[in-house]
């Protein structure tokens, strides 16, 4: 689930990635939608660019953002109730810090805990800061057809072992949404996923299984799954 080179991946990507992020800005603007109250204190967890605080509408009084990219980091909005933390979310540096800035309204965090070293060590943190979650992950059933015609296995976290450990917080809401996203041929599919900052960092395929998934690929679409964890 947790590698190095998905660090160097962004980092790469920063400035195409939100040309390409169709399916994580869909999925930041309804983890959005589905809150149903108006924090004011908001910690959001791999900020990226931007999308999530983009998508807020309401005033508040402080958003903290964490992201590992120096390069992603620089294109987030800035503002004075903006905090950006350029720091690995798994570190224990960050914790200590954010602890002092604690507590949070809402930890919020859209496609980026599936970069976790241990969700279950990061959602017993999120839990000690006092406020409310909403979480959009990317879950394994992403790219399902090609990890199936690859035979391989997903670096993504499974949906069941998420709800599982979705019960430390209290009346969490669970739900998992597919999302189809076409494309004029499988090439592009390829890249798309190379650029896409879900496609496994180094995990890249062999000519072999390219070649393969080039002319076999049986659909016009690819499958996103999103896991949505509320409180
Ligand atoms: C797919 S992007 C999502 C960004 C944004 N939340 C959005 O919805 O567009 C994932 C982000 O998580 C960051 N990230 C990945 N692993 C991280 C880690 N261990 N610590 C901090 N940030 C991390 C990446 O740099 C990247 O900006």
């Amino acid at each position: 689930m947790y590698d190095k080179d998905h660090k160097i991946e962004f980092e790469k990507y920063a400035k195409s990635y939100d040309l390409h992020a169709i399916i994580q800005k869909k999925a930041a603007k309804e983890l959005i939608e589905k809150i149903k109250f108006t924090p004011k204190k908001i910690l959001d967890i791999g900020s990226g660019t931007g999308e999530v605080y983009k998508n807020i509408s309401w005033n508040l009084d402080k958003f903290v953002g964490v992201d590992c990219s120096n390069s992603m980091c620089k294109l987030h909005p800035s503002g004075k109730e903006i905090k950006i933390i350029c720091e690995d979310f798994n570190s224990l540096s960050f914790k200590k810090e954010i602890q002092h800035l604690s507590p949070f309204d809402l930890v919020i965090s859209s496609s980026s805990l599936q970069w976790s070293k241990s969700l279950g060590e990061n959602f017993k943190f999120y839990k000690s800061l006092g406020g409310k979650i909403a979480f959009a992950i990317f879950t394994d059933g992403t790219f399902k057809t090609i990890y199936e015609m690859t035979k391989r296995k997903s670096f993504l976290p499974d949906y069941r072992h998420l709800k599982n450990l979705s019960k430390i917080f209290d009346n969490a809401k669970v739900s998992k949404k597919i999302y189809k996203l076409d494309f004029k041929d499988n090439i592009s599919k390829l890249r798309y996923i190379n650029n896409s900052g879900i496609g496994g960092g180094n995990e890249i395929l062999n000519y072999k299984k390219t070649k393969y998934l080039i002319k076999y690929y049986p659909y016009s679409y690819l499958e996103f799954e999103v896991t949505f964890i509320l409180n």
